[in-house]
């Protein structure tokens, strides 16, 4: 009874361990296993953020393998310790004690190798393990090719117990329920139980999976169903790589139909985890959409784009071609084909990029043009300025990068080289082919005194002297 009632005052402490210490040999890479992505977010980023949604405590991540660029990567989110040497699951959790120390309550324990799973689900797990009081419950899954996994051994009455498929027998390797790596403890078991691991086992390691027999042993252990298999898809190979990405695309395009987005070519789309899409959005084929891109209700992309960490206000058009990086697209702006916006783009409203046109580092006001062969860097222009054919900002001396200043409904005539540091005032004129290196007034006209001359009939005699300059030689050649 005492027991009992301690764990009702706990009750709602949760603590997450993620294990992503291991090696990965199977994946054949220089980068830590975790760290290669799923939709442009490393695999263990998928599961620490997922377990934000349950708000726990604690979050501690075992590290091993790579395990500085993890550490980096989850700085703030979450408390690292490190696992060395690497002796199995078990042996993982264990190097988590020192950080659960005092902690009561559930702890969460997952793999960093399965990033498909929903907040939803692990709710669930949750509150299931703490509905029935169990020291152990672990979240299984019906796989249609249970290889590799651990397979789920259901005994009389409450008995259960996980054997890893190197150690499974004939008939235990027939059972298709399978352990998707994900468990609910008690923290005061996980604790005292953790120590009497052992490790004879067909790969002599401590497997974590053998806490759920002990808990079995005292009728206290669980288990929990996934409803939705592709949510425990872990990854050991590149082809398990590829399996989750595909199941995650599929889930993310059907989650963003149901939010009212078109898909023009539904499998062509490439999406982060992190993107946000409004309704009356239309997706063309080819376009990935990475980090915290956010695209605003009607805005249309036409195809073969690729943004990253990039905004798209409302009926924005992106037509073909498009790369975007960090960058700000206003309401009813206009961009491509082929254009190029780089990190600190930021297109005010109705503003047009035409094609062959790069933005970088430069804020361009509303209802400016700049619509064929063009690199505005590190500038900023006003509004309904129009930028001519060929403007080229020359930012960079091979130092240092300069600023180029262009006021309201500046009109700067094809092919002008504007030599930062310089400004043009409001409503000035820049002459075609100008080269501008000095600050122009508003509303003065610049352009470069280079004279136009004239040699009438000069052709014909020009070609007169070409032919029989060349006709001597190739009667030479020919000899
Ligand atoms: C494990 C389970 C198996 C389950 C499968 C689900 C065990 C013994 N087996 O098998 O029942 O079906 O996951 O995907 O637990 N790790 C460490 N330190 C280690 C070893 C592993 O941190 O010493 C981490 C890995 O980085 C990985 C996770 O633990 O994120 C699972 O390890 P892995 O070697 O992939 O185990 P599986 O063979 O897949
Ligand atoms: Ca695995």
């Amino acid at each position: 009874m005492g027991r009992i009632r301690t764990r009702r005052s706990s009750r709602a402490a949760l603590a997450v361990v993620v294990l992503a210490a291991g090696e990965g040999k199977r994946l054949r890479s220089r980068r830590p296993k975790v760290m290669h992505e799923v939709g442009g977010k490393p695999m263990v980023a998928h599961v620490v953020d997922l377990t934000a949604a349950l708000r726990p405590e604690r979050t501690i991540v075992v590290i091993g393998r790579g395990a500085d660029s993890v550490r980096a990567l989850l700085e703030g989110r979450a408390t690292c310790v490190v696992q060395e040497p690497r002796l199995g699951t078990g042996h993982a959790v264990a190097q988590a004690k020192s950080a659960l120390v005092g902690f009561r309550g559930q702890v969460l324990v997952l793999c960093g190798d399965v990033p498909l799973l929903r907040a939803a689900t692990l709710r669930r797990l949750v509150a299931r393990h703490r509905r029935v009081g169990a020291d152990a419950t672990v979240l299984s899954m019906i796989a249609d090719d249970p290889t590799g996994y651990g397979r789920i051994v259901r005994g009389p009455g409450s008995d259960l117990r996980i054997v890893e498929h190197l150690d499974a027998t004939h008939d235990e390797r027939a059972i298709d329920e399978v352990n998707s790596g994900t468990y609910c403890f008690d923290a005061g078991f996980l604790l005292r139980s953790l120590g009497k691991l052992g490790r004879t086992n067909a790969q002599k390691e401590y497997y974590l999976t053998d806490l759920i027999a002990m808990a079995a042993a005292k009728g206290a252990a669980a288990c929990e169903v996934l409803r939705d298999p592709d949510e425990g898809l872990g990854v050991n190979s590149r082809l398990d790589l590829a399996r989750v990405e595909l199941a995650l695309q599929r889930r993310l395009v059907a989650d963003w139909m149901d939010k009212g987005v078109t898909f023009l070519d539904p499998d062509s789309a490439y999406l982060g985890p992190d993107v946000r899409l409004a309704p009356d959005v239309v997706i063309g084929p080819s376009v990935v959409l990475l980090g915290r891109t956010r695209i605003g209700e009607g805005a249309r992309l036409d195809g073969a784009s690729w943004l990253n960490d990039t905004s798209v206000d409302r009926d924005a058009w992106l037509r073909w071609g498009v790369v975007a990086d960090d960058a700000r697209i206003a309401r009813g702006a206009r961009v491509g084909p082929y254009a190029h916006l780089r990190p600190g783009a930021e297109l005010g409203e109705s503003v047009h990029i035409g094609n062959f046109v790069e933005v970088k580092n430069s804020k361009i006001g509303p209802f400016s043009k700049a619509n064929h062969l063009t690199y505005i860097g590190d500038t900023d222009v006003g509004r309904d300025a129009n930028i001519g054919a060929g403007t080229i900002t020359c930012n960079y001396d091979g130092f240092r990068k300069h600023r180029t200043v262009i006021g309201d409904r500046v009109q700067i005539g094809s092919d002008t080289q504007l030599v930062a540091p310089v400004s043009l005032g409001a409503d000035s004129y820049v002459a075609a082919g100008s080269t501008v290196n000095r600050d122009v007034p508003a509303g003065a006209l610049v352009f470069n005194d280079k004279k136009q001359m004239i040699r009438p009939d000069w052709v014909e005699g020009f070609r007169a002297r070409a032919r029989s300059a060349a006709s001597p030689r190739k009667r030479r050649r020919k000899e």
